[in-house]
């Protein structure tokens, strides 16, 4: 794993060797979904590391033991729709008794600039760790809105979990809210004039619902 205070890459073998795979154009639908779940059980590993731990007492078949256990209030997972639904799958099975949050933003095309058109999330959002997902951190215009939104909605404790991140989101990440954590399974290079990633894996909504 190769971090910074801002930005975890997580460079396991078995994540990059997914992400190529997701990344091939020949890579069917069903193969993108599945690898895609898959890998965000690996990355959702990853940004839960420092989760707050506490001890119970149980009882084994053999004895008394205090045991390790989550602490706090169980953690809200916030899907930017409508790709943040992929990575959410994966990391939902991961920490089953999370609580779901959702934000409707979708790019437009002309200014790549976010529009909203949903926002759900739990009441008590300050009282959670709170992890936005999506799969793609490009301009970052909908990382940062998203989070604007989280903020204004009460959350304190967020982190951001994506499956690629391009260097030009990651600085407008780390100058719009640098106390948000990013993990992501790798940055490339650059963007092209429509504000995708390169060499980038295409519209990751489209490649896990076969829609173009
Ligand atoms: N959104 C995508 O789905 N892909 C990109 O490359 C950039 C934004």
């Amino acid at each position: 794993m190769t971090a910074n205070p801002h930005l975890t890459i997580v460079d396991h073998p078995l994540v990059q060797h997914k992400l190529t795979i997701m990344r091939d154009k020949g890579t069917s639908t069903k193969g993108f979904r599945q690898l895609l779940k898959e890998i965000s059980l690996l990355l959702g590993y990853e940004i839960l590391r420092d989760l707050p731990i506490t001890t119970t007492t149980i009882d084994t078949p053999m004895e008394e033991m205090e045991a390790p256990t989550l602490a706090g209030k169980k953690l809200v997972l916030v899907s930017i729709l409508r790709a943040g639904n992929g990575l959410l799958e994966g990391i939902h099975d991961l920490v089953p008794s999370a609580r779901v949050g959702y934000v409707g933003l979708y790019r437009d095309e002309e200014t790549l600039k976010p529009v909203q058109y949903y926002f759900k999330v739990p009441s008590d959002l300050g009282d959670r760790p709170v992890i936005v997902v999506d799969p793609m951190l490009a301009t970052g215009n909908s990382t940062v809105a998203a989070v604007d939104l989280l903020k204004e909605a009460g959350a304190k404790d967020i982190r951001f979990l994506c499956l690629l991140a391009a260097p030009e989101g990651v600085a407008r990440m780390a100058e719009a809210h640098p106390d948000v954590p990013i993990v992501t399974a790798a940055l490339d290079r650059q963007l092209n004039d429509k504000g995708y990633i390169l060499p980038g894996l295409g519209d990751a909504g489209d490649r896990m619902f076969g829609t173009k």
